[in-house]
């Protein structure tokens, strides 16, 4: 049996890894955080202390637990100090080579028999493992942003990751309080962000192709199917810069299905990234846009509800992820009410199959094609709730 771990390091100490440190020193773990400047890091145990004593002040953890957890995190801009950790999380910037330099020099000087993760949301981990001497030790630990509050991490499984790398993983952020996914296949989007990137890409397109303004489809995303946000909305807090990135890998890994929609170009090409310069689709110099609800009725939510549903069922034909882990990761990763395929069982997966393709018939839009899972279950008569079967046995 391997050891518990109970020493980590988290490499790179910015949004992402001075999040994911806190919540391994608030599980009781002995963490080293690793940057490249003691500015960097001065500036990350800061914000780690804040937010401990925010947490303290509001009665969430006692004073005394937020001072043990601050002191078990030792930062350090030297590597050479991991020689005891069990399992390191990698957060530096979504950079392959750089990604390649730091697995390379975390294999050096942990213990050969340490787990080595990366919490990237795009690269792939086949890729980053072959660096190493371990690839078998080698996976991908998704967290969702702010990672101290998001309940969700998608544990991703690389082309060389064994099960036991993989069990491990999964029972460390269960232990971090979390609820882990399994992404089976080391493929591009993983969960969230490919259904999510489907989403974007259809209202991407509806807005470039002058079909629907941006404001009905976000009213139509926020008061009719209930999702914490409009698309456009997020969009803008994701940054759009960031989301072009995804958006292109997506399209180079799916094609046509998730072909690259210009209409962000333009923003970015007049540096309108989003909600951290004050404008991208939206003007946010004073504060979150104003989405008048009465214009929820002007947009068919079913048109971009199917889509994710489609590409919801090509992750499961893919067999990228199983069915309750598709609906888990969206409810937790993208606070949806509802996942994906329920809401396929429920709507009827004879009636999804009809909307889409009524939609590619008019448009002859790839992202409309029902995928063959669709069909297949209408075929063997597994239409949804009703039926006692869809994605789901009832
Ligand atoms: N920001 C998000 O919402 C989010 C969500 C999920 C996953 N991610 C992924 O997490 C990773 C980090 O993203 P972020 O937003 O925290 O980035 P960030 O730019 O805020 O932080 C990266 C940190 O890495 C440090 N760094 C650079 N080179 C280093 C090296 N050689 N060794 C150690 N540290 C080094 C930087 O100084 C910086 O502090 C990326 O792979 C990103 O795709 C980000």
């Amino acid at each position: 049996m391997s050891k518990k771990v109970e020493t980590v390091a988290v490499v790179g100490a910015g949004i992402m890894g001075h999040g994911i440190a806190q919540l391994c020193a608030m599980a009781g773990l002995k963490v080293y955080i690793v940057d490249i400047s003691d500015e960097i890091l001065d500036k990350a145990m800061e914000r780690i202390r804040w937010s401990l004593s925010k947490l303290a002040e509001k009665g969430k953890i006692e004073k005394e637990e937020a001072e043990a957890s601050l002191s078990r995190i030792k930062p350090t801009t030297s590597y050479e100090d991991l020689i005891d950790v069990d399992l390191a999380i990698e957060a530096v910037p979504e950079k392959m080579k750089l990604k390649k330099l730091v697995f390379q020099k975390l294999d050096e000087v942990t213990p050969k028999e340490a787990i080595l993760t990366s919490n990237t949301s795009s690269l792939s981990i086949t890729e980053i493992s072959k660096i190493t001497r371990r690839p078998d030790k080698v996976a991908g630990m998704h967290f969702f942003n702010p990672p101290q509050i998001m309940a969700l991490v998608e544990v991703i499984k690389g082309d060389y990751t064994s099960e036991e790398t993989i069990r491990r993983v999964m029972e460390l952020a269960k232990a971090l309080g979390k609820t882990p996914v399994l992404v089976k296949k080391d493929s591009r989007g993983f969960i969230v962000n490919r259904i999510l990137g489907a989403l974007f890409n259809k209202v991407f397109w509806d807005v470039h192709l002058g079909r629907a303004k941006k404001e009905e489809i976000d009213a139509a995303a926020k008061y009719s199917a209930r999702l914490p946000m409009g698309l456009f909305e997020l969009a803008d807090y994701i940054g759009l810069d960031v989301l072009a990135e995804i958006m292109r890998i997506l399209s180079d890994a799916y094609g046509d299905r998730l072909k690259y929609c210009p209409i962000i170009d333009e923003l970015i090409a007049q540096g309108n990234l989003g909600r951290k310069t004050g404008r991208g689709f939206y003007d946010w110099s004073a504060g979150r846009p104003n989405i008048p609800k009465e214009l929820a009725k002007e947009y068919d939510t079913s048109e971009f509800l199917v889509v994710a549903v489609n590409e919801a069922a090509w992750i499961v034909m893919d067999e990228v992820a199983e069915t309750k882990d598709v609906d888990t990761a969206m409810k937790l990763g993208a606070g949806w009410p509802k996942g994906p395929l329920e809401l396929a069982d429920e709507l009827g997966i004879e009636e999804v199959v009809s909307k889409l393709e009524l939609l590619f018939s008019e448009r002859g839009e790839e992202i409309y094609k029902p995928c063959p899972v669709l069909k297949d279950y209408v075929k063997r008569g597994w239409l949804g709730r009703e039926a006692g079967r869809g994605f789901y046995v009832y």
